[in-house]
């Protein structure tokens, strides 16, 4: 019976938008008293899953070793665009109208077409210095956004959070230019992340962009190599 549930949730999971799914919910980043999370959409239907979030957000926490933050401040980056809007029924928009407590940022992701490896490696390199120009992602501003409101420690602690839908492939666009950039990963380690946060690989628009942002940060000797590609 139980083992029928299961599957059953399994395909659930797969096919609606089923609010909190406690294996997204992953702890980033710490700094002091605050925390950053990444997960996938806390929307299920027209409610807003706050209350079970912060739960497993607490146990992420506390499965780290650390001690869980008392009465945070919340705040959430959602990096859907106005498309995924209009399928969330705008219920994220509504939630934080009436929950002026908690911030509410918007920050849309969309990747890239193009693949800078299916490019002369010379003229991926040239149009990454140029990368903050160009890139609508701009995943510099975002990623440094994120890092000085970590790291700015104020009375109540905080818990900065970023989402997507599936919470795999924009938001583990956004994850890897996190860690490439302040957490010395590689583009390799933090694809392979984001390969297997779910059952599936990311979509190749979010790792071209992460691609871009990875010939981006060689220029200041970070992100290793570019060029990986793992095996499909
Ligand atoms: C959209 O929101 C309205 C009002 O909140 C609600 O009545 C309706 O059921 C929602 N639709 C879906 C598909 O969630
Ligand atoms: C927002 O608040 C109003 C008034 O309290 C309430 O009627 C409405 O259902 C709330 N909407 C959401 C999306 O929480
Ligand atoms: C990343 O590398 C730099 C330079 O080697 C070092 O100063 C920094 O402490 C490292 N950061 C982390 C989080 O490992
Ligand atoms: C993504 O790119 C790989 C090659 O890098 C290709 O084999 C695969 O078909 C692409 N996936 C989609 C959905 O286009």
């Amino acid at each position: 019976m139980g083992f029928y549930y299961l599957i059953f949730l399994i395909i659930l999971t797969n096919f609606v938008q089923c609010g909190v799914i406690p294996s997204r919910v992953i702890l980033v980043d710490k700094i002091g008293k605050n925390f950053l999370f990444r997960t996938n959409s806390p929307v299920q239907g027209d409610s807003y899953q706050m209350s079970e979030l912060q739960e497993a957000m607490i146990e992420k926490i506390t499965q780290a070793g650390y001690q869980p933050p008392q009465d945070p401040k919340i705040h959430s980056y959602s990096l859907v665009w106005f498309y995924d809007s209009i399928k969330q029924n705008y219920t994220e928009n509504k939630y934080f109208k009436n929950h002026t407590e908690y911030q509410f940022s918007q920050y849309p992701i969309f990747g890239s077409i193009i693949n800078p490896n299916s490019l002369p490696s010379f003229l991926a390199k040239f149009l990454a210095k140029y990368y903050p120009i160009w890139n609508h992602d701009n995943l510099n501003v975002l990623t440094k956004e994120l890092r000085n409101s970590l790291q700015q420690q104020e009375e109540r602690p905080k818990i900065i959070f970023f989402h997507c839908i599936a919470g795999e492939d924009r938001t583990g666009q956004v994850f890897g230019g996190y860690v490439m950039r302040y957490m010395n990963w590689t583009y390799q380690n933090a694809l392979d992340f984001d390969n297997h946060v779910e059952e599936r690989k990311i979509h190749n628009a979010s790792k071209y962009g992460l691609n871009w942002y990875c010939y981006y940060l060689n220029n200041q000797g970070k992100g290793g190599d570019c060029t990986y590609e793992p095996e499909y």
